[in-house]
């Protein structure tokens, strides 16, 4: 290869990166942005309640609605709200139910990319570069990849995949990347942006508030007291499991567990304080926002106080349902006991644990309504199984609620959808053998007062990864 090959390959891969870098760039403001204009979102809402109830006959108005409207309705008409009496009532709800701006308006976490490299021979590196212990701020590793804040879209709300940015795996510093700014011609400074500074905010489709709200669902299911029946359901189990399975673990050198779709993080910050080195990993920006903030920023318990329910006005039993406050969070991660070496991985489980670093590396892999978000359910069990030590063991809860089913207009999206006995049997094709399973009952981010509460019905086993030895003897049996 001539010079002038190598350094057009060079500028040819450098266009690339700052092109990838310009996507994920993009995408994160435009999340930042939901996250931004949830308040407002909140305020149409609020203004579209007002309007219905404009339209009530004089005497229907008579019933009593959750807020006192009967002054709104003229105050709908009234052009300058600000300077009318009775707004203030309205404001001073407003304010409570937009509680999620007092974190957005300064307070909001961005991710902190440290500089990691995910596993690296036989060890789990995936830490902080200093090692950073207990009561310090959770490692986020940021893996690039592509976001679909797709979480408990896929489960509650309307699924509208957002493709970001190209899928190269970077266990690099993405520092530049979060701090680069895009301009109108599509070139990328690196002065670093201020996200919350109004310019620099987005007006963003609604679908993508509504991501934001399905969020604040989630951290009810992971940070709140509220949350607690639906987390025993989900992640007691296994959690017992895993205390069954590694009875005895040793504080010099304990286990390694890994969390892929780790959602908010609370169930791999459990298994951390079982006394393993716990790793999440999550590809939604929405999420690691979120659990960026409650693992590194949260200062005491309750610290917050959130209205998840105060955007559905369907299935309420009672208003004072729909306006509860939650207080968040219902531990302080920081002092809950991790072990050290706890991090939250971001970027997509298929790219990033498809790396040769991480075959042989787990001890556990422990998947919570994570394997059906697989564009192909196979290719996460082979991984499974790949990254797992022979012996090790995969722990899974949930159902298959295929992410990528019924996508409408997106026939492209491939999605391959397994009934649970043939992903049993993928599962022993790739060396796992079973040794537990039973079904278990369960609701997901859902709200325990709603008239109207989903239930899964979930799979939970739990399968080893055969040794070499057993399947050697097995093979010589058949
Ligand atoms: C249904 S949620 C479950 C979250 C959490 N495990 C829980 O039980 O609350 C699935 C999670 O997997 C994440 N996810 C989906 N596909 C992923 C992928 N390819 N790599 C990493 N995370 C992924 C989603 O963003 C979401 O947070």
């Amino acid at each position: 290869m001539s010079k002038s090959d190598v350094e057009e390959e060079q500028h040819e891969e450098l266009r690339r990166r700052k092109l990838e870098e310009a996507l994920e760039v993009k995408s994160l403001r435009r999340i930042i942005s939901a996250y931004l204009n949830y308040p407002d979102a909140a305020e149409d809402d609020v203004k579209r309640y007002e309007r219905s109830f404009a339209r009530l006959p004089p005497a229907h108005k008579a019933f009593d609605p959750p807020i006192d409207m009967s002054q709104e309705i003229d105050i709908c008409q009234h052009q300058n709200l600000e300077n009318f009496p009775d707004y203030n009532i309205l404001a001073g709800e407003r304010n409570a139910c937009s509680c999620q701006s007092a974190s957005t308006s300064g307070r909001v976490a961005l991710l902190k990319s440290d500089e990691a490299s995910c596993g690296e021979g036989s060890n789990i590196t995936c830490r902080s570069p200093d090692g950073s212990t207990i009561n310090e701020e959770v490692t986020v590793l940021h893996v690039n990849g592509s976001d679909t804040g797709s979480c408990s879209a896929r489960l509650q709300c309307e699924q509208n995949l957002d493709e970001a940015s190209g899928n190269n795996i970077k266990t690099a510093n993405d520092q530049s990347a979060m701090s680069s700014v895009v301009d109108s011609n599509g070139n990328v400074s690196s002065s670093p942006p201020d996200w919350l500074d109004p310019s620099f905010q987005l007006h963003v489709p609604l679908v993508d508030v509504d991501k934001v709200r399905c969020i604040i669902r989630n951290i009810v299911r992971d940070w709140a007291a509220e949350g607690q029946r639906e987390r025993d359901q989900c992640y007691k189990p296994i959690l017992e499991e895993l205390e069954i399975q590694f009875s005895v673990r040793q504080k010099d050198c304990p286990p390694a567990c890994l969390v892929p779709g780790a959602g908010l993080g609370r169930l791999a910050l459990e298994i951390s304080c079982l006394g393993f080195v716990s790793q999440g990993n999550e590809f939604s920006y929405y999420m690691m926002i979120c659990s960026s903030f409650i693992l590194n920023q949260t200062q005491t318990v309750g610290e917050w106080t959130i209205y998840p329910w105060i955007h559905s006005n369907c299935n309420s039993l009672s208003d004072s349902d729909q306006l509860r406050p939650v207080s968040i969070p219902d531990i302080f991660p920081a002092s809950a006991g991790i072990t050290d070496g706890f991090s939250m991985c971001g970027g997509d489980f298929v790219e990033v644990y498809s790396d040769p670093s991480q075959v042989g590396v787990w001890d556990a892999v422990v998947t919570c309504f994570f394997i059906d978000t697989a564009h192909n359910i196979v290719e996460y069990i082979e991984i499974i199984s790949r990254i797992l030590k022979d012996g090790g063991v995969w722990i899974n809860l949930g159902p298959l609620l295929y992410h990528f089913a019924d996508v409408y207009g997106q026939e492209d999206e491939m999605s391959i959808e397994l009934s649970l006995e043939d992903v049993r049997r993928v599962a022993f094709h790739y060396g796992f053998q079973l040794e537990k399973e039973k079904t278990i009952e369960t609701t997901y981010t859902t709200n325990p007062r709603s008239m109207m509460q989903n239930r899964y019905y979930t799979a939970f086993w739990t399968m080893r990864k055969k040794t070499v030895a057993t399947e050697q003897q097995q093979q010589q049996i058949t």
